[in-house]
């Protein structure tokens, strides 16, 4: 091989029901099954070049070197490529992301869902849905579903090859809308990569783990019955419970920010009163208001009106990983 190319497409995701922890930090095999939904309007495009002329592999993202540790991570994704397809050529990897990187707005899932796809393809692999989703989950553990469209259940598994996401609901089914409030766009916080082995110093890990096939289940449940109010609940459950173990690790982490819980509350009391819309907060401060669309105008204006929101995202259910003619 001289030179071979592709270029992929894809999205984040944002979780419903959250994993936390690795039960193997090195494969980035998840503590918990865990379900999503991926958006849209928010995009990484990368393209890989495998090329004998290059003695490393190289990372570049919007147009600057990444830093050491990127290039690493997403070397050891492209090793593996190297090893199922028998190519020896290292690549030149350029990637360019539609929304803030720092501002956490989950950019590792889209970055590793494109860079599977493109990776493989221009490796000269014709990998099956299951199997990009597992060499995604190799870069970062959320990226295994932001291969699908729609909602997406990522099986935990024991392993490399059962470890892997599945679509559970076209987008068609039901297609809800994450408002991203971003509350702090500078935030310096713990990343999900330090975090997630944190996860086991927290005395409510274990119990948090045991009931996630519960509420896995009650979240399929209200999804199959389109039953917004049913979902909320569960679903703000599910992020409490994922930040009680943040907060009550060794040492603890303490993502929320006043603009996160004041926004918490209030979504709270418009839940209660009728509206469809709820939260989940991933790790950092913004709070994902997920609604239905026929809400979303209303609540955009409300949101508007919040002093602590810096920034809003409106980002409807979107396509899974996808590859771009280069
Ligand atoms: C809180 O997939 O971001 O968003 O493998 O280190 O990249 P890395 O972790 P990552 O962890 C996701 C954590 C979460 C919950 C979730 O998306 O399930």
């Amino acid at each position: 091989m001289t030179s071979a190319t592709a270029t992929a497409a894809a999205s984040p995701n944002i979780a419903l029901i959250k994993y936390w922890g690795n039960r193997d930090d090195a494969l980035r095999i998840p503590a918990n099954d865990s379900l999503s939904f991926t958006l849209s309007r928010l995009e990484t495009r990368t393209q890989v070049v495998f090329s004998d002329d290059l003695a490393d592999d190289r990372l570049i993202i919007n147009g600057s070197e990444a830093e050491e540790l990127s290039r690493a991570r997403a070397s050891s994704l492209l090793k593996h490529v190297r090893e199922l397809s028998g190519c020896r050529s290292f690549a030149q990897i350029e990637s360019e992301t539609n929304f803030p990187t720092a501002a956490g707005l989950a950019s590792s899932a889209a970055a590793f869902a494109a860079l599977a796809l493109a990776a493989s393809t221009a490796a000269g692999l014709d990998l099956q849905a299951r199997e990009l989703s597992c060499l995604a989950r190799l870069g970062s553990g959320s990226a295994a579903r932001s291969i699908y469209s729609g909602f997406a259940l990522l099986h935990a598994g024991e392993d490399h090859q059962s470890s892997f996401a599945e679509q559970l609901f076209p987008v068609s089914h039901w297609p809800l809308i994450d408002l991203i409030a971003v509350v702090e766009s500078d935030s310096k916080s713990v990343g999900s990569t330090s975090g997630h082995q944190l996860a086991n110093s927290s005395p409510l890990q274990d119990a948090r783990i045991r009931d996630t096939p519960r509420r896995l289940d009650r979240t399929r449940q209200a999804i199959a019955a389109r039953d917004i109010e049913a979902l909320g609940t569960i679903c703000e459950l599910d992020s409490n419970m994922m930040h009680a173990v943040m907060m009550t690790s060794a040492p603890p982490l303490l993502y929320w920010s006043p603009g996160s819980i004041g926004l918490m509350h209030r979504i709270q009391r418009w839940r209660a009163a009728g509206d469809p819309v709820f939260y989940t907060i991933d790790a950092g401060p913004n709070v994902h208001c997920i609604t239905v669309p026929e809400f979303a105008g209303v609540l955009e204006a409300r949101l508007s009106e919040d002093a602590a929101i810096e920034q809003i995202f409106q980002a409807p259910m979107g396509e899974g990983a996808r590859l771009l003619s280069n």
